[in-house]
């Protein structure tokens, strides 16, 4: 199966996969590493024909990136997309092109803390439980079906790069286990719903 990753950062997620894949542990192939940025750090991790970078803040319209994008993920003929730490929201057309077939991680027990800064929104509201959720992508930011979530605790004195760094620890597996089902055949998204082998979860 074909993956392609949109990534804006560090890409330690996309790591996770690659060192799957390069295990025999997840049956896949990288097809191409898609960013907003142009020096993203993600990039490095796949060989240079995979990589795919523009700077979206140079484009007058979010629909005329978003579009460019959309081809250029097209044109490597992923059977899934996933978003994995990709900062940026996607445009209802790219979200419409790729629906069902697209994936994001959040760190956040989502329906909790869409959006950016999660970690100290956990720890300013006090919360004892904080982690990550792997969900199809909808038009709406973090709105979409959730797929599965980790979870860690939050500990007295937690700062947001601590929570952050224990998060981070279970994203990786937690991401991993759902692209193993996706390219399993095994989850699809039907009206807004996630089904796991044809059944609603
Ligand atoms: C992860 O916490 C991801 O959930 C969030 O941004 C971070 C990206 O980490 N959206 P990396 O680039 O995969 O290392």
């Amino acid at each position: 199966r074909r993956l392609a990753i949109l990534a804006s950062g560090r890409g330690s997620n996309l790591q996770a996969l690659l060192d799957a894949i390069a295990a025999g542990m997840l049956d896949a192939e990288i097809v191409g590493v898609f960013s907003d940025k142009l020096e993203a750090p993600a990039l490095q991790r796949v060989e240079a024909s995979k990589r795919w970078s523009r700077d979206a803040k140079a484009y007058a319209h979010r629909s005329d990136f978003d579009d460019e994008l959309a081809e250029a993920i097209a044109a490597t003929s992923p059977d899934w997309v996933v978003c994995a730490g990709y900062l940026r929201l996607l445009d209802a057309g790219f979200v419409a092109r790729f629906r069902g077939r697209l994936l994001n991680i959040h760190p956040s027990l989502l329906p909790a803390y869409r959006g950016l800064k999660t970690h100290a929104r956990a720890i300013a509201d006090g919360v004892a439980e904080h982690g990550a959720s792997v969900h199809f992508v909808s038009p709406e930011l973090d709105a979409g079906a959730v797929i599965a979530q980790a979870t860690v605790p939050v500990l007295p004195g937690d700062t947001p790069d601590a929570l952050a760094a224990r998060v981070l620890a279970v994203e990786h597996p937690l991401l991993l286990a759902v692209v193993a089902l996706a390219v399993a055949g095994r989850i699809a998204e039907c009206d807004g719903t996630v089904l796991m082998d044809g059944h609603p979860m």
